[in-house]
């Protein structure tokens, strides 16, 4: 009869439990992204995600967003030149910086959960393994050793926009 109890407990401590599971494992990592997002994106890509026209591009449902992680991962690792990119037809003319040796695999895969999860989207999240296979496969610099070292903000250059 007690172990009866305990088996009919199990569900109701796993409910109370809010630190254990995947759905909030994906909530704390979003939290943690939110934070690289405010220091490192939000100058180019905005509080909202929309970008600056011409400049930046929006993070809103872009097949980038929410398509293949790799290349998603890829694109932070590595930054882009300017121009690289199209969406519905617009050209976006700043670099992004790389930030291959601005974060850590645990603060992309942070930030990235956390775009993938705003700003109207939805996907699953990235894990810092997932990026770690990227950073290697891309030959791309180690990050800082600390998954927890400060996010320094890189310097930012702004492309002149041909009017
Ligand atoms: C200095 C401005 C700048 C910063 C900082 C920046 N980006 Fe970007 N980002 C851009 C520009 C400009 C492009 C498009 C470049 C191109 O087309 O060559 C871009 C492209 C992208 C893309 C692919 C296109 C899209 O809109 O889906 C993603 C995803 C992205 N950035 C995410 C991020 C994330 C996440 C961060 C923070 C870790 C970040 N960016 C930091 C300017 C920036």
């Amino acid at each position: 009869m007690k172990l009866l109890a305990a088996l009919l407990l199990l569900p109701a401590l796993y409910v109370t439990s809010p630190e254990q599971g995947p759905a909030s494992s994906l909530k704390a990592s979003v939290e943690r992204g939110s934070k690289v997002y405010q220091t490192i994106c939000l100058t180019c890509h905005q509080a909202d995600g929309l970008g600056v026209d011409r400049m930046n591009p929006p993070l809103v449902k872009t097949k980038w967003v929410l398509g293949d992680k790799k290349a998603l991962a890829k694109i932070v690792l590595n930054g882009l030149k300017g121009g690289e990119i199209q969406i519905d037809g617009d050209e976006f003319h700043n670099p992004m910086p790389p930030q291959a040796t601005q974060l850590s695999d645990q603060q992309i895969a942070d930030v990235l959960t956390f775009v993938r999860n705003s700003f109207g989207n939805k996907a699953s999240a990235v894990s810092p393994a997932e990026v770690k296979a990227v950073r290697k496969a891309i030959g791309a610099p180690a990050g800082p050793a600390s998954p927890a070292a400060p996010v320094k903000k890189a310097p930012v250059k702004k492309a002149p926009v041909k009017k």
